[in-house]
C-alpha cells in the first residue's frame, strides 16, 4: 500500500474522512502526538491498527470526539468527570468513563473492558476531522510500538510508511506529550501528560493512588524507547555520548535553552528522533519534576529503561 501525504484543507480533509468512513487507517496531528486514526465502530479497521503498530492487540485505545456531547454517546460522566471535561476540552486531557448502553465501540477498542478512554482534541485539523467523519475516532499515537511517539508527519512515515493509507498533514504537534489520562472510582491519575496533575487536582482535589492492575502500554517500564542507550540526569556526556540538554550549559540537542517546560514537552520526542538517528548513547540533563517535568521524566525514564 502506498502511504499518501494529504494536506489539512478541506479537499485533504474530505479525503481523510472518506478512507476512515471505508475502514482505512489515516495518520493525523493532534495538538499532543500523531494518531493513528480508524473508526472506533468497525472492529476491522481497528485490527488493522494494532496491525500496522504491531501493538498488543490487549490495550485499549483511545477515542476521540467532537465536543462533550458526542463524548456523552460512548461513555457516562458523573459530576467529577464531566467538570474534568468542562474545564480540559478541547485539550490534551484523555478521561476513562464506564461505557455507555448501546455505545457501539468495536470491543476491540476497550480490549473488552467496560470502560473507555475519551478525548476531545484541540489541533484544528483533528477537530475538522471529526466534524467531517461525524463519529468517534480511535487512535493510538501513530508509531510502532514501543518506539518514540511521532510529532511530525516526517516521523509517522518513517515509521509506518506502506502500512498505512494516509497521513493528513498538521504540521508540528505543539504540546508534543501525550495526553494525561485519568479515571476510575476514586479518580486516579492513570498517564501523566500534556495537563499537568496540580491543574487536574484543582478541580477535582486530592486524587487515588492508580492500581497496579492497569495494564497500559504507556506504563509499561520500556517504552518511547529510542534503540541507544539512554543515560538521566547526567551533568555532562562522557566519551561517546551525545547530550541532550536542558537549560543553559554545553549540549548537542538543548530542549530548552530558557529552561522552559511547554518547550521542552514540544521537542521531547523530535530531539530523541533526532539523537537517536545517530545511533550514540544519549546523555540527558536533569529536568525538574514540576509541571510538565512530571510528563517529561515520566517518558524518559521508560526510554531508559533496561530493555
Ligand atoms: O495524546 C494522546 O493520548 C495520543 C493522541 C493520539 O490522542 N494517544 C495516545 O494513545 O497516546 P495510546 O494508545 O498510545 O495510549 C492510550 C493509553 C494506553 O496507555 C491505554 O492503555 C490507556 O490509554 N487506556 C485506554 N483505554 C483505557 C481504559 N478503558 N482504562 C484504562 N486505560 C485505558
Ligand atoms: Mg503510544
Amino acid at each position: 500500500m502506498e502511504t499518501q501525504r494529504l494536506a489539512s484543507d478541506p479537499p485533504g480533509i474530505a479525503r481523510a474522512s472518506e478512507i476512515v468512513s471505508a475502514g482505512g487507517l489515516v495518520a493525523f496531528a493532534t495538538e499532543t502526538v500523531y494518531g493513528l486514526g480508524a473508526d472506533a465502530r468497525d472492529g476491522g479497521a481497528v485490527a488493522r491498527v494494532y496491525a500496522a503498530k504491531g501493538r498488543p492487540s490487549f490495550n485499549p485505545l483511545i477515542v476521540h470526539v467532537a465536543d462533550l456531547e458526542m463524548a456523552q454517546r460512548y461513555g457516562v460522566f458523573d459530576q467529577q468527570t464531566r467538570a474534568l471535561a468542562r474545564q480540559f476540552w478541547p485539550g490534551p486531557l484523555s478521561i476513562v468513563v464506564p461505557l455507555a448502553p448501546h455505545h457501539g465501540l468495536s470491543s476491540l477498542v476497550t480490549a473488552g473492558l467496560d470502560t473507555v478512554a475519551l478525548r476531545v482534541p484541540a489541533h484544528p485539523g483533528a477537530r475538522a476531522l471529526l466534524a467531517q467523519f461525524d463519529g468517534p475516532i480511535a487512535a493510538p499515537s501513530a508509531n510502532p510500538s514501543g518506539r518514540i511517539s511521532p510529532t511530525t508527519p516526517e516521523h509517522v512515515i518513517a515509521g509506518l510508511q506502506g502500512k498505512i493509507d494516509a497521513v493528513l498533514d498538521g504540521g508540528t504537534c505543539t504540546v508534543g506529550l501525550e495526553s494525561t489520562i485519568i479515571g476510575g472510582a476514586p479518580l486516579a491519575l492513570l498517564r501523566q501528560g500534556g495537563v499537568p496533575e496540580e491543574e487536574i487536582v484543582e478541580i477535582t482535589g486530592p486524587l487515588a493512588q492508580a492500581g497496579t492492575d492497569i495494564t497500559a502500554p504507556g506504563q509499561l517500564a520500556s517504552h518511547y524507547a529510542p534503540r541507544a542507550p539512554l543515560r538521566l540526569n547526567a551533568k555532562g556526556a562522557q566519551k561517546g555520548e551525545i547530550m541532550l540538554g536542558f537549560g543553559p550549559g554545553p549540549c548537542d540537542l538543548n530542549l530548552s535553552p530558557a529552561g522552559d517546560l511547554t518547550q521542552a514537552a514540544a521537542n521531547l520526542f523530535a530531539h530523541l528522533h533526532a539523537l537517536d538517528a545517530t545511533n550514540k548513547p544519549i546523555a540527558v540533563a536533569p529536568i525538574p519534576n514540576t509541571g510538565l517535568g512530571a510528563a517529561i521524566n515520566d517518558r524518559l525514564e521508560r526510554a531508559a529503561a533496561p530493555r
